[in-house]
């Protein structure tokens, strides 16, 4: 006997992919409790993504943290953990995928093997023929590979671009200068095509601010971070209070956002820092009437990273302020917080505030109502798990050969030294960076401060040097070039690479920025008796002092170029010019910080925009 279809059987609109979107919202909305809506606006750690905070309690986002990778770090491993974590979100009451985010901030920087391209500092070095005509076109296709390698690991959201206008990264003594492509504010502007890689170019009649992407299966969600100011704190102090006028922070470190949000951008990450003493995390003016009312933005803004927990401190008698944080961040405009630990408490919490009338329902509904929309727009609803045709994308030769060209790009050059000769007899290479894959990548790679030795496939300038010198040639290779050694080896020329170790955020705040490991000394024992190259591997500008400066005979910005190294030879041996012009203001001395273009005392050793052509006089 036939079962007679019960009307309950039909598809609810929510789940269908043909119904508009707003009209799915809507819906889904209207069938949502309070407590699966303020599930909806956690975002959890992925340790603690059990079944019961996904299948039972409904987690509506699931990050990984700097570092937190799972098994080996394949795309394999990252593929069968979201594709886990999905087959239980999806058995819950209503069945609403996650977004899964990650910091894929210059490729796919968690994943083994992924194709790491220069850190953003080294990006915008890259300019035409002229200072200040940029070309973007670059940082797109850098999104798009980006975009394809996280897609491929069965993630749908990046925590990138950050369009940080480091105002302070004239003040190199901040930790994340490199994460920003300049102190100039059009020059970061222009380069917010990262964001249009990343997503996909909307079309010309695409609703202002309402969030875009291209494709499910090449694309992924942007999110344009930290709003706003991070890059103007005091002094360089990371999470730090930015001091200005109201003009200074829209025209300085808001305009990337117009650019962004423009384009679609889908998500908004605020900042930890605060402006003029308020913290962006419970800043309504910024957060709603700015950001989402004056610049009209539709997506979703969530927080970084425990970012309420610092909006007060634990009360030690009567445990913490947790649901004061909560109150005020929600208010205040926030939409999704990224907890990570503490799903649960911030549950009970935000339900108990809801129902005490200390957050109105409205509230809840319009953060919802932007998570969902960005949700359906992603397209993860019909597309919930990870596409295994694409693993063999992460890593391939073309997105190796995209970050050469980048690399090339991304370099500066104080004099005609160069090119190096490849027909030589012999050649000295030395020094802390020559060799060592995690020290060129930088932080934000496979560790949350990046680390050194081969922790990822890749090619270290070492390698590349012996890749491109005539068979001839023989290289000889001391990670500290001994004494002996230099006096004796009769060499042609020297290649010495001197740098930073990598680090993240505030771990990288220093005041100190004299080059690591004696490596001014390495440089001038070296260069005393052999032509010397120096090669500097750093996120900002190092100490570099005149004497050293007189001894050798060129000297390379090489920034943070990630895994391929060729992109470095390819400059050094003649095979490309060298194309950048510094993005930013190269110290002479600490005690001269904070320096910036126009200063009346702008007495710099390399001013922004310098940057020397081999081919051309
Ligand atoms: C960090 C960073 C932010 C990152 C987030 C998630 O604290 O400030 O850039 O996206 O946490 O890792």
């Amino acid at each position: 006997m036939a079962t007679a279809v019960a009307q309950g059987d039909a598809l609810p609109p929510y789940k269908d992919a043909s119904a508009p979107v707003e009209a799915r919202v809507r819906d889904l909305l209207a069938r949502m409790t309070l407590r699966e809506k303020a599930a909806q606006m956690a975002q959890i750690e992925r340790t603690v993504a059990s079944a019961r905070a996904l299948a039972e309690l409904g987690a509506g986002s699931v990050l990984n943290g700097g570092g937190s990778a799972p098994g080996d770090r394949s795309p394999a491993c990252w593929t069968g953990m979201i594709d886990g974590m999905q087959r239980l979100a999806l058995s819950s009451r209503l069945g609403v995928p996650i977004l899964y985010g990650t910091d894929a901030v210059h490729g796919h920087n968690n994943v083994y093997g992924a194709t790491v391209f220069p850190h953003n500092v080294g990006l915008g070095t890259w300019r035409r023929r002229s200072i200040g005509s940029m070309d973007p076109e670059l940082l797109r296709k850098i999104g798009e590979a980006t975009a394809l390698e996280v897609r491929a690991t069965g993630i749908h959201w990046t925590f990138a671009p950050c369009v940080a206008v480091t105002e302070v990264c004239r003040d190199p003594r901040w930790g994340r200068c490199y994460e920003s492509y300049s102190e100039d504010p059009e020059m970061v502007r222009s380069l917010t095509t990262s964001a249009t890689g990343l997503q996909g170019q909307p079309p010309a009649d695409h609703p202002h601010g309402y969030p875009f992407l291209a494709s499910v299966r090449e694309k992924v969600l942007a999110c344009a971070k930290h709003f706003v100011g991070d890059g103007g704190t005091d002094s360089g102090i990371n999470e730090g209070n930015t001091i200005c006028s109201y003009n200074d922070l829209e025209n300085i470190h808001m305009a990337p956002y117009l650019d962004c949000i423009a384009q679609g951008v889908a998500t908004v990450m605020a900042s930890h820092s605060q402006w003029n003493g308020e913290r962006l995390h419970s800043c309504r003016y910024l957060l709603t009437d700015v950001l989402k009312g004056k610049l009209g933005f539709k997506g979703f803004v969530i927080s970084d990273w425990e970012g309420i927990d610092k909006l007060c401190a634990p009360r030690v008698a009567q445990g913490s302020d947790y649901w004061y944080c909560i109150k005020q961040s929600f208010n205040a405009g926030m939409d999704m917080i990224m907890i990570p630990y503490r799903f649960e408490e911030f549950l009970e919490d935000l339900v108990f505030l809801v129902e005490a009338g200390e957050i109105p329902m409205s509230r809840i509904d319009d953060a919802v109502e932007r998570i969902l929309r960005v949700k359906f727009i992603s397209g993860v609803f019909e597309h919930p798990f990870s596409d295994p045709s694409l693993l063999d994308i992460v890593g391939c030769k073309e997105h190796q050969l995209l970050a050469h060209e980048a690399v090339r790009k991304s370099m500066n050059q104080k004099e005609p030294f160069l090119p190096l000769a490849t027909n030589v007899k012999r050649i000295l290479v030395t020094g802390t960076h020559a060799d060592d894959i995690g020290l060129q990548c930088g932080g934000w790679t496979i560790g949350w401060n990046g680390e050194s030795g081969k922790i990822t496939p890749g090619t270290s300038i070492l390698e590349a040097i012996k890749e491109s010198v005539g068979v001839q040639t023989e290289v000889v290779y001391e990670a500290c070039a001994t004494e002996a050694t230099i006096a004796t080896g009769q060499f042609s020329y020297a290649v010495v690479v001197v740098g930073e170790v990598p680090y993240a955020e505030t771990v990288g705040d220093r005041t100190d920025l004299s080059i690591p490991f004696n490596g001014s000394d390495l440089i001038t024992h070296v260069a005393s008796t052999i032509p010397t190259l120096v090669i500097v591997v750093s996120g900002r500008s190092l100490d570099i002092e005149t004497q050293v400066l007189e001894t050798i005979d060129a000297l390379v910005a090489a920034w943070l170029p990630g895994t391929e190294g060729m992109g470095i030879a390819d400059c050094l041996f003649g095979h490309h010019d060298f194309v950048g012009t510094l993005p930013v203001t190269w110290h002479r001395s600490v005690d001269q910080l904070p320096l910036n273009a126009g200063d009346a005392n702008y007495d710099p050793l390399f001013p922004v925009g310098y940057g020397l052509k081999m081919f051309e006089k």
